[in-house]
């Protein structure tokens, strides 16, 4: 059970968050100072802690100095009133992982904590991988043992402990995010915190501000400072997943941070240096994104220091079976299910098959067949249910798999993004202009592909003022 102290000279505030927090199975622990709050995080497991900057004694700022300083990796959120978000602002170049204003939005609350756990997990579950020729029971761990893959964990173990950037590169559900774990839990800034950002889930004009922050009045609608991922994960090591899903701008930035570790928050002047460990992920063709002029060569280089690359599963399937037992412990556990394993025909059938989601479609098809079997054995039809899965998927099919998911992956980012509101229009063209090109302006079909019908499309078109090849 995850477990939230809550730092604020105000007993209510405890109170509420007991209501809040209890019924979603989290453990809050309250402190009323500064001190004490400390006095708990060096004494107890604490996964979170939310604190209010303005507390009699010792203040908020103060307080999370001392406490980053000795638990880098326990994330902080402090919580504000109006008059003090200045002071909010700026805890956050001491590592504090968001504020929240008082009173409180709940549901921004609920996920702003949801978040914040998950990271805090992400740091302390170590990501194991068998160098030393064995996994332990329990944990997470990187499974395999292939020579594609030994080769893998033979590079981790070269480049862990140093600071150089990484460049992960391989097929969707590989494996990439588990390695750059892996390379952060065994490098010297284990003990440091570990930042991911996933380049193509922020809207292209809010990454740069994510990434290095912004001043007051950088652009419209900027109305406060905000401090950007790399600052506040001073001294420790940040993931950028997905890349190649970065706009040129940005990777001009990046670069030049690259060079000299050094940048300005938009609209700024002030040079600022940090000192941040990169690890880079995608699953893109960055040769192809260079031809296209998408991607820029120069940052490729910078990047392109030490890659490691994940070899799809259909080219080791000798780890297949490793894999299976591997989730079949795990789902067993988590489920609370009892099956024994696979039937003969079954484990046949996930070798012929050809995995173009790699390990994760193997995950989520074995935790399908797990929730959804009859018996104590899987069989065939409890892993491919559909009967026109066929055991090869013709290159039209994959083609065309792509570009659902490309879609799919807009529509959800409109679905999840914290400001969508103000996003929803911009995105939404964007995901008509990119159903039009990969259907090469087939109204019919690029409806379709959107999931609305033809008149919609055609209106949305004009409402754009999208002009139409040929029209
Ligand atoms: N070798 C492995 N051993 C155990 N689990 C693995 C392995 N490779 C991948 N997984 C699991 O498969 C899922 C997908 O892995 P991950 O998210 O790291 O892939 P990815 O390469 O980042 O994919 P994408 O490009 O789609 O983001 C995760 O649940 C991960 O834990
Ligand atoms: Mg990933």
């Amino acid at each position: 059970m995850p477990r939230v102290l809550v730092v604020d000279d105000e007993s209510d505030v405890h109170y509420s968050f007991e209501r809040l927090f209890a019924r979603k199975g989290i453990e809050i622990l309250s402190a009323t100072s500064g001190e004490e709050a400390l006095e708990c995080v060096d004494s107890d497991h604490i996964d979170l802690v939310l604190m209010d900057i303005r507390m009699s004694g010792l203040s908020g700022l103060e307080t999370l100095k001392r406490l980053k300083d000795r638990h880098p990796k326990i994330p902080v959120i402090i919580m504000t009133a109006y008059g003090s978000t200045q002071t909010a602002i700026e805890s956050m170049k001491f590592g504090a992982y968001d504020y929240i204003l008082k009173p409180f939005d709940v549901r921004k609350l609920e996920s702003l904590v949801e978040q914040a756990l998950s990271l805090s997990r992400t740091m302390h579950q170590v990501v194991h991988f068998p160098l030393a020729g064995h996994l332990p029971d329990r944990g997470e761990g990187i499974v395999g043992k292939s020579e594609p893959m030994q080769e893998v964990y033979k590079q981790i173990g070269q480049v862990a402990p140093s600071n150089v950037t990484v460049l992960l590169t391989g097929e969707r559900g590989t494996g990439k995010e588990l390695v750059a774990r892996a390379i952060y839990h065994h490098s010297r800034r284990a003990h440091k915190p570990f930042l991911p950002i996933n380049c193509a889930a922020i809207p292209v004009d809010l990454l740069e501000s994510e990434l290095f922050g912004h001043e007051k009045g950088a652009f419209t609608g900027a109305h406060y400072r905000r401090i950007g991922k790399l600052e506040q994960s001073n001294g420790g090591t940040v993931f950028l997943d997905e890349i190649g899903d970065m706009p040129l701008p940005t990777q001009a930035k990046l670069l030049r941070f690259l060079q000299d570790q050094t940048f300005e928050r938009l609209g700024g002047a002030e040079t600022i240096r940090v000192d941040v460990r990169l690890i880079v992920a995608t699953n893109r063709d960055l040769g192809r994104l260079m031809a296209d002029g998408r991607f820029r060569p120069d940052l490729f280089d910078r990047l392109n220091v030490v890659r490691i690359h994940l070899p799809p599963l259909r080219e080791r399937k000798e780890d297949i079976p490793l894999l299976v037992d591997y989730f079949l412990q795990r789902f067993r556990d988590e489920l609370g299910r009892n099956v024994r394993g696979l039937s003969r025909s079954a484990l046949q059938r996930l070798m012929a098959y050809h995995w173009p989601g790699n390990v994760r479609e193997l995950e989520n098809r074995l935790k399908r067949a797990v929730v959804l079997t009859r018996s104590g054995t899987l069989t065939p039809e409890d892993l491919f249910r559909d009967p026109d899965e066929s055991l090869e998927l013709p290159a039209a099919g994959d083609a065309r798999e792509k570009i659902r998911r490309h879609i799919r992956e807009i529509f959800r980012t409109l679905n999840t993004s914290p400001s969508a509101e103000a996003w929803l229009p911009l995105l939404e063209k964007e995901a008509i202009v990119e159903a039009l090109r990969l259907t090469g302006g087939n109204q019919s079909q690029a409806a379709r592909l959107l999931g609305i019908n033809r008149n919609t499309l055609r209106n949305k078109i004009r409402a754009f003022g999208l002009r139409q090849p040929g029209s």
